[in-house]
């Protein structure tokens, strides 16, 4: 695996590959990586692409500094995990080098960031975009690999590249469960062992949702939803919702509409959590 920190070199690499009748897959993360990023590079490999995974924690998409400063950071280990993977190139960007010569572009997010995680980080979703940008301008990938877990940023980014007419082409990959539903996430590490327990409601209350979907009214099965959640009283829910799939607009009735989603938001002691289904008819 090639261990590449300058934008220009993974261009020449990524150029290369092309020049050699391969196709680039690209995974972007921003490392601490588990299992979940993991499956994203296993099914660029199994698409048979040259694949290309980078690390980059992004200062546009962090509300806080705090937060920013306090993001897990494990290089090496990340390295030797993406090595086993079978991963082709690891990109990991200097700051300095990503954003040279850059101001952020004001995207139109055509509304999707108002809901969800839109209103508690503001900001965010346009840092997201920004920095994939420059991602994509570096790597210029033929397929860009991104989890369901973060729901809202897979929509927007889907959106962006319509509307921009970005040319990579958008995976969007399952999400990757432990046994007991929990979604897994980087952030699931730092739950204690009772935390960890509670934290699995979330899921349970996703999936009693998703079996009771257009059967009853939307009110009635997010009250049965809350009530799931309630039953762990330390839980905080942020948000319990259920939206349009493409537009992320919260749903008051199902009309006759074949597909929605559900999303929660929750703190389980000190870390929120997010995590959401697809609901089909
Ligand atoms: P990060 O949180 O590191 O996630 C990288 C990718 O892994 C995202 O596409 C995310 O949805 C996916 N992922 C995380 N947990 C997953 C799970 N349990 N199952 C499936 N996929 C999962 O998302 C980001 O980084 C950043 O916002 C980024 C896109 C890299 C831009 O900075």
């Amino acid at each position: 695996m090639d261990f590449i920190h300058s934008p220009t070199t993974i261009a020449d690499w990524s150029a290369k590959a092309r020049r050699e009748g391969a196709l680039v897959g690209f995974v972007p993360t921003m490392g601490a990586l588990h299992e979940g990023h993991l499956q994203l590079i296993h099914r660029a490999k199994r698409d048979g692409h040259r694949v290309v995974c980078s690390i980059f924690v992004n200062p546009l998409q962090f509300n806080n500094s705090e937060d920013l400063q306090n993001y897990p950071r494990q290089l090496e280990k990340d390295r030797e995990l993406l090595l086993d993977a079978g991963c082709n190139a690891l990109f990991a960007p200097e700051k300095e080098a990503i954003f040279a010569d850059f101001t952020p572009t004001n995207y139109d997010l055509g509304g999707l960031d108002t809901y969800w995680e839109g209103p508690s980080r503001p900001g965010h979703f346009s840092g997201v975009v920004n920095v994939v940008e420059r991602l994509f301008h570096y790597v210029r990938p033929d397929f860009a690999y991104f989890g369901e877990k973060d729901r809202q940023q897979l929509t927007i980014l889907e959106h962006i590249g319509r509307a921009y007419r970005w040319p990579e082409l958008i995976v969007p990959c399952p999400t990757l469960r432990a046994a007991d539903g929990l979604a897994l996430s980087s952030r699931n590490a730092r739950l204690n062992a009772v935390e960890r327990e509670q934290a699995t409601i979330l899921y349970r209350a996703l999936q009693k949702v998703s079996g009771s979907a257009f059967k009853i009214p939307v009110d009635e099965l997010l009250a049965k939803a809350l009530d799931i959640l309630a039953t762990v009283p330390e839980i905080k829910v942020d948000y319990f919702g259920i939206a349009d799939r493409h537009k992320l607009a919260p749903l008051s009735d199902w009309h006759d509409r074949t597909e929605a989603i559900a999303l929660v938001a929750a703190f389980v002691g000190p870390v929120r959590l997010i995590d959401n289904i697809t609901l089909l008819r």
